[in-house]
């Protein structure tokens, strides 16, 4: 059976990490006959110079038809004096939205080889294993009503809301609760339920949902607390769940405890595991063109990609595997290099990985 994959380079240095995750996906397909098929197009600011908008109709219309998207970034410095709604940003909201991808799965993972380059010592992080449940498709991002409007004295005032429905709140927590009984068996629930209404309900249903899963130990945590936590004691948590802006913040947080967002995968699902594979970082346009991106994090995404839609844990776990025996040799880009190692490009990064996997 074809499984469609739909590649969204976008830009910066979206085209030279996608490039790389394309290279080790190959090795598996070939490797396991998973029977993997591409279709290229865009998405963000190379989408507005090609069609006129972020993401064009029939890009959406292609991404519903695939059963999984690989993406690079989007955005960068050409496109940043346009306006809001027809921001390169605008494109990766709008494809998140209309493929339903609520769950967004952001693992922080330390690799031992990084201990040096987290910005925590190793004493605090060595073998930090946390997966960060994003809501990703409401709460204040997509909140009605929002503006800036003029009040009654001239002055004036931007206002957003935050709505949550029970099944909404319900859905993501169901994903939080599922992958702690994949792990150790720990969720932690983030929110403000001692200020907001919305986190009140959220912690309600939580709550009433953990009778489900007696196996699953569920905490509860105010979200400036998870956010000191986080730098205190990172390794008391297993799986975080919690709302868009929240798990946006702590998630960029908890990346830098792993040394480099550079390192850092994400996977956005819908209800039926069909979803959305991309680093968690942006399109770097500092780097962008020179051959010195680091491309683990979206190749790290691939093997998402290969374990949550494709439902092939093997293969994943391979890739995984390839990426610890390249860093076993010292191979670093800029981002995580350090004293001792070697220096590589993208693409020699890349062909490293690519190299390991096939000895496996
Ligand atoms: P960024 O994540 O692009 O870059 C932040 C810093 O991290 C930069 O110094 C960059 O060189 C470095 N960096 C990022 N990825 C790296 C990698 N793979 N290897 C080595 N170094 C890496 O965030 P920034 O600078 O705030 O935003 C740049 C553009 O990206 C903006 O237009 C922003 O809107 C967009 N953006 C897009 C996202 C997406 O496509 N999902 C997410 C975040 C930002
Ligand atoms: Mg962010």
């Amino acid at each position: 059976m074809t499984k469609k994959i739909l590649v969204l380079a976008g830009d910066g240095i979206g085209p030279e990490i996608v490039d790389e995750a394309v290279k080790v996906l190959n090795v598996v397909n070939d490797k396991y006959n998973l029977g993997l098929e591409y279709t290229e197009d865009t998405i963000g600011g190379a989408a507005i110079d090609k069609y006129g908008v972020p993401l064009a109709d029939s890009t959406l219309a292609t991404a519903k038809e695939s059963d999984a998207v690989l993406l690079g970034a989007v955005g960068g410095p050409k496109w940043d004096t346009l306006e809001r709604s027809i921001r390169p940003e605008k494109g990766l909201l709008k494809i998140r939205s209309e493929l339903g991808l609520f769950a967004n799965l952001r693992p922080a993972i330390l690799y031992p080889q990084l201990a040096n380059a987290s910005s925590l010592k190793a004493e605090f992080v060595a073998g930090l294993d946390i997966l960060i449940v994003r809501e990703l498709t409401g709460g204040i991002y997509f909140g009605e009503p929002r503006g800036i409007r003029t009040l009654e004295n001239g002055e004036r005032q931007g206002y957003n809301t935050l709505p949550y429905r029970e099944s909404e709140i319900e859905r993501i927590a169901r994903v939080g609760f599922e992958m702690a009984q994949l792990r150790n068996k720990k969720l932690c629930s983030v929110d403000k339920a001692n200020v907001m209404e919305s986190s009140q309900l959220w912690r309600e249903i939580v709550t009433n949902m953990a009778k489900e899963y007696p196996d699953v130990e569920l905490s509860h945590m105010y979200v400036d607390n998870a956010a000191m936590q986080l730098v205190r004691l990172p390794k008391q948590f297993d799986v975080m769940v919690t709302d868009n802006m929240f798990g946006d913040i702590l998630s960029d947080e908890a990346s830098m405890l792993t040394g480099s967002i550079g390192m850092l995968p994400s996977a956005s699902l819908d209800a039926n595991g069909k979803g959305m594979y991309e680093p968690s970082h942006g399109s770097a346009p500092d780097i962008a063109g020179k051959n010195m991106a680091n491309p683990l994090a979206t190749i790290l995404s691939a093997a998402m990609m290969l374990r949550y839609t494709f439902k092939h844990a093997e293969s994943a776990n391979l890739i995984e595997k390839a990426v610890g025996l390249t860093l076993d040799k010292n191979l670093r880009t800029a981002d995580i290099m350090s004293m001792g190692c070697d220096k590589v490009s993208t693409s020699e990064m890349g062909n490293a990985v690519v190299a390991e996997l096939k000895k496996l």
